[in-house]
């Protein structure tokens, strides 16, 4: 039977975590989910990560949910159980809010230069209309997955994906039994790391560039510390520079975040140049 949602499968080899510990949440009894299901949908669809992850357990991704890693503005990425033919020991699992229950980020410039191929579905998004806002999510879902899936195959330290559905994708974990690693917001980084990293996440800008992305979002709360590397995460409202207008300032921001993060260890750059290098340099492989 052909699989509901696209995966991406990448050798088990490189993957070294080990299993869980964690306090297990814990499944909703069928009563409850059939009492919501006729009051709440909405709700029932956030509430229980069991049934909207159910397809990666029955694809053998995962085995079980083990605890909520963190509830952002857009998502809730939960700690699962790796099946062990996967051999990975953890999963992440991120899980969209319906777009009745996220706060929006002001989606029209990050949306711009996306094309909808299907003339009817096109119309329906142009129109807001609710089958246009579904696709919309759905489209906005399968964006991040395949951004990451093209920028981890450019050999960018971003972290790996490997399946999506129409609300949820699995990536590596990062992280270990006792907790997920953290984001560099909360690291401080040693003196003599914090250059080379620096240096190695503008090469990651440059690949992202390069391969049509700009990231749109990046911060020191969207790159993880794990084991002394980066790994840049949160790809959905990535812009392509080649069809959106609004990407040489979101670059610019972008690239001002870094700066600043970065000045705090001596690690000086002017911003605006390095932003006006790193596009020109991309202009010219495009
Ligand atoms: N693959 C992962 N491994 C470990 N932790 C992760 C992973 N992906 C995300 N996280 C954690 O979950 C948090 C939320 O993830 P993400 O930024 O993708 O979602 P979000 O809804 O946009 O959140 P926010 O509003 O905080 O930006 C991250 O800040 C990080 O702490
Ligand atoms: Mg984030």
């Amino acid at each position: 039977m052909p699989r509901k949602h696209s995966v991406y499968d990448v050798g088990s080899s490189r993957f070294d975590d080990a299993g869980a510990t964690f306090e297990r949440i814990k499944a909703p009894r069928a009563s409850n989910a059939k009492a919501s299901a006729s009051t709440q949908p909405e709700e029932r669809e956030i509430d229980d990560p069991y049934e909207i992850l159910a397809p990666f357990i029955q694809d053998r991704w995962i085995s079980d949910i083990l605890h909520v890693v963190k509830s952002g503005k857009e998502a809730t990425v939960y700690c699962c159980r790796a099946h062990p033919d996967t051999e990975l020991g953890l999963i992440a699992a991120k899980v969209y809010r319906s777009r009745e229950n996220r706060s929006f980020k002001n989606d029209a410039i990050y949306q711009e230069g996306r094309v909808v191929p299907d003339k009817r579905l096109r119309r329906a998004v142009e129109h807001k209309t609710r089958i246009g806002r579904e696709v919309q999510f759905r489209l906005w879902i399968e964006h991040e997955f395949q951004t990451l899936r093209m920028l981890y195959g450019a050999g960018a330290q971003v972290a790996i994906p490997f399946a999506s559905s129409s609300n949820a994708m699995l990536l590596y974990y990062y992280g270990d039994q006792d907790a997920p690693a953290p984001t560099l917001s909360r690291v401080t980084l040693r003196p003599e790391e914090a250059r080379p990293l620096f240096e190695r996440l503008i090469k990651d800008i440059e690949i992202w560039l390069r391969h049509g992305r700009v990231h749109a979002d990046l911060s020191a709360f969207n790159i993880l510390y794990h084991r002394g590397r980066l790994v840049t995460i949160d790809f959905p409202q990535s812009v392509d520079p080649r069809f959106n207008n609004n990407a040489y300032a979101l670059l610019q921001r972008d690239i001002s975040n870094i700066c600043d993060y970065w000045a705090d260890y001596g690690v000086k750059r002017d911003p605006e140049r390095l932003s006006a290098e790193l596009w020109s340099r991309a202009v010219d492989f495009f």
